[in-house]
């Protein structure tokens, strides 16, 4: 059985025994694969029809049910093989689209790569909006491949990117994938992509929790990732989504590294006040993190700046060295470089996979 389901199953039979405990009906004890929020018929997220009864219509789980396969797969081996010269694996994720993900992922993997000492790779499993070409500056250029898989496109001498943009005869093309395409390309980014000895991999999702982010968990699951970063914008209607983006992590055992605040009052380039633009009605990404437990990164301004060098393909971190926005990219990769040093200090002697915790 794959990690993974192990995972979800070992999650979910915890809060079902607790629950069960809690309400003191013997009825379904000892069903250790039917979580607590499942409908009275399931199946158990074991069974071969897990996901696919008539009882899953409707239930919380059923994508992630339905889309966990059944038996393992052998590239996930393969997978970890071949990320095993990769030391720290981070997955960006948002609830809602357009909270600023890839610009986030892309201005993170620069602050990683300045003074050109660590290794950076970016990936950027938006299969139908990929955005990183674009925001590096690198649209137009060929992936190559060579024995030993495909060698992603240097940004710089020491940040690498891959992009289904660079596969496309043109950025416009639309691209509409169904589920088990998008998965075969994310399988083959994850098992095929020569990224060499890299220190960061950061990978930007495309928002919700789709096939993509189903993939990328179940690929990674022995893959030892570091953790999450969700982004989300300061109203209520995206903190939202990023609640099921915290309890899928939960789900899936992908443990969460922290939550940044992105677009986070508006500093305008004239007089430099800033002005909230999106009030944090009900506290903000900071209140969430608080709430559903998980460490706040911190807040990254609304800055035109930053749009206009994504536009534009430039490292808005050279480009502005000196703004607000810019330090606060180096504070959140501060804390992100002290959370991978810790994490590296929780690997397993034996097995050299990462203890993984659930925040
Ligand atoms: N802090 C910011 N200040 C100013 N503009 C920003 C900021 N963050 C993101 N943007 C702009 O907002 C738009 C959306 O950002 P981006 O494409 O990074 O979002 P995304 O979450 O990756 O979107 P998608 O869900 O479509 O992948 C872009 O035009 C980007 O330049
Ligand atoms: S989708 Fe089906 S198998 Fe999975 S938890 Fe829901 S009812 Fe159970
Ligand atoms: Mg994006």
């Amino acid at each position: 059985m794959c990690k993974i389901l192990q995972n979800v199953e070992f999650f979910e039979s915890v809060c079902s025994i607790i629950s069960e405990h809690k309400k003191g009906d013997n009825s379904r004890k000892n069903m250790a694969t039917i979580p607590e929020n499942a409908p009275e018929h399931c199946p158990g997220t074991e069974s071969a029809e897990a996901g696919k009864a008539s009882a899953c219509q409707g239930c919380p789980s059923r994508d992630i049910c339905s889309s966990i396969s059944k038996a393992p797969d052998p590239d996930v081996d393969r997978i970890k093989q071949r990320l095993s010269n990769i030391k720290h694996k981070i997955v960006i994720l948002s609830g809602k689209g357009g909270v600023g993900k890839s610009t986030v992922t892309a201005n993170l993997a620069h602050c990683l790569a300045e003074g050109g000492e660590k290794q950076v790779a970016v990936l950027d499993v938006d299969m139908c909006g990929p955005s990183l070409p674009r925001i590096f500056g690198v649209e137009g250029e060929q992936v190559h491949q060579s024995g030993s898989g495909w060698s992603p496109v240097y940004v710089e001498d020491n940040l690498s990117v891959m992009s289904i943009g660079f596969l496309l005869a043109s950025l416009d093309d639309a691209v509409i994938w169904k589920g088990p395409k998008k998965n075969g390309m994310i399988k083959q980014f994850l098992r095929d992509v020569d990224w060499g000895d890299v220190d960061y991999l950061l990978i930007d999702t495309p928002p919700g929790t789709s096939d993509e982010h189903i993939s990328v968990a179940q690929y990674l699951s022995t893959a030892s990732v570091d953790g999450a970063i969700l982004v989300t914008t300061p109203q209520e209607v995206a903190l939202q989504d990023v609640r099921k983006e915290v309890s899928f992590c939960r789900k899936v055992n992908l443990p969460m590294l922290g939550i940044i605040e992105n677009m986070s009052g508006f500093i305008c380039p004239n007089c430099k006040n800033t002005s909230q633009i999106f009030p944090p009605t009900t506290g903000g990404g900071e209140k969430l993190a608080e709430t559903v437990n998980v460490p706040f990164l911190g807040k990254l301004p609304l800055d035109p700046s930053i749009g206009r060098s994504c536009d534009e393909g430039k490292s808005f971190l050279s480009e502005i060295p000196d703004s607000v926005a810019t330090q606060a990219f180096r504070n959140i990769v501060s804390k992100i470089v002290d959370f991978c040093n810790e994490q590296s200090t929780k690997i397993t002697p034996e097995t050299g996979e990462t203890l993984m915790e659930t925040s």
